[in-house]
C-alpha cells in the first residue's frame, strides 16, 4: 500500500463547528494569543486559561467530524494513511483514523506542570485549578503553546521523509516547526493542498492546489488518487 501523509490544520475542523485561527472572523482575533496561548498567559492568569480550554472542550464534546474527516478515515482501505495535525481536537480519531499524530497536544489531555511526561486523559471534563497530578505538579492543558518545543515534531519529520504522496489541509503554513514539513517530502512524491486561500510558502514547493472547503476539496482529490 502506498503511504498517503496528510497534513491538517484548522481548516479540516471549521466544517464542523470550529473557528480557524487567523481567518476573518477566527479564534486570534477574539483572544490574544499570548494570553491564552503561551506559558507567560499561563503564569500571569491560570484562571483565564483554565477557562479557555475548558470552554473549547465543551465545544469540542459537542462537535462532530466533518465528511473530510470521515473522508480521510475511510481512505484507510486503498492507503496506508498517517495524519499529522496540528489540531488538539480528536475528530479524526472519532471519524475513524488510526495513525494520527498530533503536533500540539489535545484538548482531551493534561500534564503536569513539573513533570510534562505525566499526561492524563480526562476526556471532555471541566478541569479546575486546584487539581494536582500525582507527583503534585498544577495540572495544565496538554497543549503545545507559543514558545514552547513541539515533542512530536521528530516523528513527524520521520513520517513526512516516508511519503508516497502528501496533502496539506487547511492550514496556513504559518506556524513552524510544522510548517517545515513540507520540506521533508522526498522529490517526486506529489502534494496536493485543499484550501480555499492560496497559503503563503517561503520555499519553493510544487503542488496541486484543490481551491476548495476540506469537504469537497477532499472529494475531488479522491477522484484524482484513485
Ligand atoms: N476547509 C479547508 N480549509 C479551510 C477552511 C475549510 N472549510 N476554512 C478555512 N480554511 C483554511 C484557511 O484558508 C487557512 O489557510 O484553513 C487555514 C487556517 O489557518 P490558521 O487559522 O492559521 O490555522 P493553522 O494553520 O492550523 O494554525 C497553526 O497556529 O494558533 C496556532 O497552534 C495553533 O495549530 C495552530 C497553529
Amino acid at each position: 500500500m502506498k503511504r498517503l501523509v496528510v497534513l491538517t490544520g484548522a481548516g479540516m475542523s471549521a466544517e464542523s463547528g470550529f473557528a480557524t485561527f487567523r481567518d476573518s472572523g477566527g479564534l486570534w482575533e477574539n483572544y490574544d494569543v499570548m494570553e491564552v496561548a503561551s506559558p507567560e498567559g499561563w503564569v500571569r492568569d491560570k484562571g483565564l486559561v483554565n477557562q479557555f480550554y475548558n470552554e473549547r472542550r465543551v465545544q469540542l464534546r459537542d462537535s462532530v467530524p466533518n465528511g473530510g474527516h470521515l473522508a480521510l478515515a475511510q481512505l484507510e482501505e486503498r492507503f496506508e494513511v498517517h495524519i499529522v495535525t496540528q489540531n488538539v481536537d480528536d475528530l479524526h480519531e472519532r471519524a475513524g483514523s488510526s495513525r494520527v499524530l498530533h503536533l500540539h497536544g489535545e484538548l482531551t489531555k493534561v500534564e503536569s506542570c513539573s513533570n510534562s511526561a505525566l499526561v492524563y486523559d480526562i476526556g471532555y471534563r471541566q478541569v479546575g485549578l486546584e487539581e494536582r497530578a500525582e507527583d503534585g505538579g498544577q495540572l495544565r492543558p496538554h497543549i503545545v503553546w507559543f514558545g514552547e518545543a513541539v515533542p512530536a515534531i521528530e516523528e513527524a519529520v520521520n513520517i513526512c521523509l516516508t511519503a508516497d504522496i502528501f496533502v496539506i489541509i487547511g492550514t496556513s503554513l504559518a506556524v513552524y516547526p510544522a510548517a517545515s514539513l513540507t520540506e521533508y517530502v522526498k522529490a517526486g512524491a506529489p502534494i496536493y493542498l485543499v484550501d480555499p486561500h492560496k497559503p503563503k510558502i517561503n520555499h519553493d514547493l510544487d503542488y496541486h492546489f484543490i481551491n476548495k472547503r476540506a469537504t469537497a476539496g477532499i472529494q475531488e482529490l479522491i477522484s484524482l488518487l484513485v
